[in-house]
């Protein structure tokens, strides 16, 4: 899920969260895993029955119970907490003994592991790990990401981002469509739902004060749908006001997103946010979108080297320059000089097309329905299919 990828990308150290009633959650348990260096963990002192309901999916990365298998109630809590959460959390019991019949009936139950007192802090540590990382590898039909963000205003961010949707959208050679939804973070002057003239029903205040609340249910309610079929969502705009919140209410939605679609199309602001580099840590793909101007290829090289400087080798930003027009005979900027500028970080350029970009805009339909042969499109296909290796081609 698109949390735990945040997590693992090495941003942050993994949560883990110990429940337990008894003492040696602080003297043993706790001191195990953060010997181990990658966790930071929690420790809440009380019985699984009693914690469990005050527990989320996305407080931890992995849950570590220690519960009396004695006890029905602590055995039922458990088969609850997997329930609930859809077994998006592995938890790992750690019980003082238990026969063939209780291994037997925790695995049914989907626990992810179990460990038996006295603790070896290396096996813990490991047990952890490999369940987090079965429970990463496992995720059924998790999506891809596609970030696009904005060098400068109005250089076509949303344009590029909205056509991008459609494209992976038809990408299985139209026998089915792909899951596709096109997320916009610009809270505040974001445009998506006017370009694609359907009504913005995210709303933010129901979910900012307790981003908890926001399961599948809610999740679906707040999603548009475009004729096409492609799934949007959006807020309705506050161009006067600056929202700031917190990153958990953005990491929570895209990881809902995440489960239920194929691929995950994400419209982001200029302005740096709390939650800007959770989102790019998570994307697979960051393109950064500029304009063919030499204050367009600087603001672009810098934000390259800006983010690759916050982030490090977690995300590798790729710059897109819209509105390309070849100048062979002119005196303007020429493709090798927008390779200089760039070099390596250059994902490529997107034809300079007015009219057939603003017809696509002015009825909310894909640039494909203006113009199947858009040269628009051909660059922005060429683009996708040259993504990351092993990723399915866009080749509408
Ligand atoms: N490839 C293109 N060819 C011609 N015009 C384009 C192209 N891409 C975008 N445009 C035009 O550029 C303008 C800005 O596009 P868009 O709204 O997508 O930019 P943006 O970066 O999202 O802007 P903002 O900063 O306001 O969010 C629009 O008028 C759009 O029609
Ligand atoms: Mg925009």
């Amino acid at each position: 899920m698109f949390f735990s990828r945040v997590q693992s990308a090495g941003q942050s150290a993994l949560k883990a969260l110990v429940v337990s009633p008894e003492a040696d959650a602080e003297t043993t348990l706790k001191p195990a895993l953060t010997a181990a260096g990658r966790f930071a963990v929690t420790v809440v002192r009380d019985s699984f029955e009693r914690a469990e309901p005050r527990i989320a999916a996305d407080t931890a990365a992995v849950i570590i119970a220690c519960v009396d298998t004695q006890a029905r109630g602590e055995l039922v809590a458990l088969q609850r907490f997997i329930n609930r959460t859809g077994g998006r959390v592995p938890v790992i019991v750690v019980t003082d003994g238990f026969d063939e019949a209780l291994a037997r009936w925790l695995l049914q139950i989907r626990v992810a592991d179990f460990v038996k007192r006295p603790i070896d802090p290396v096996e813990l540590a490991r047990t952890c790990i490999k369940a987090i990382e079965a429970q990463a590898s496992g995720e059924p039909g998790e999506a891809e990401f596609f970030a696009f963000l904005p060098a400068a205003g109005g250089v076509g961010v949303t344009t590029l981002a909205i056509q991008t949707a459609f494209l992976l959208m038809r990408a299985n050679g139209r026998k089915a469509l792909a899951r596709t939804c096109l997320i916009d973070l610009d809270f505040q002057n974001g445009a998506c739902a006017d370009h694609l003239d359907v009504e913005p029903r995210l709303i933010l205040d129901e979910i900012v004060p307790n981003p908890d609340r926001l399961d599948d249910l809610l999740l679906d309610m707040m999603l548009s749908e475009h004729p096409s079929g492609l799934k949007v969502l959006a807020a309705p705009n506050r161009p006067a006001e600056m929202r700031t919140f917190d990153p958990a209410v953005v990491t929570r939605l895209l990881d809902l997103a995440s489960r239920r679609f194929d691929n995950v199309v994400i419209d982001m602001p200029r302005t740096w946010f709390p939650w800007t580099d959770d989102v790019l840590v998570g994307a697979d793909r960051v393109y950064i979108v500029t304009e063919m101007t030499v204050p367009g290829l600087r603001l672009a090289r810098r934000l390259t080297a800006a983010i690759t400087e916050r982030l490090g080798e977690a995300v590798k930003p790729a710059a897109i320059v819209n509105r390309f027009e070849s100048s062979l005979f002119g005196t303007g900027l020429r493709q090798s000089d927008i390779e200089a500028a760039l070099g390596s970080a250059l994902a490529g350029c997107v034809a300079n097309n007015y009219r057939q970009v603003r017809e696509a805009i002015d009825r909310g339909v894909p640039l494909e329905e203006i113009k199947a042969s858009s040269n628009v499109l051909a660059d922005l296909r060429k683009i996708l299919t040259a993504r990351a290796p092993g990723a399915a081609a866009a080749n509408g």
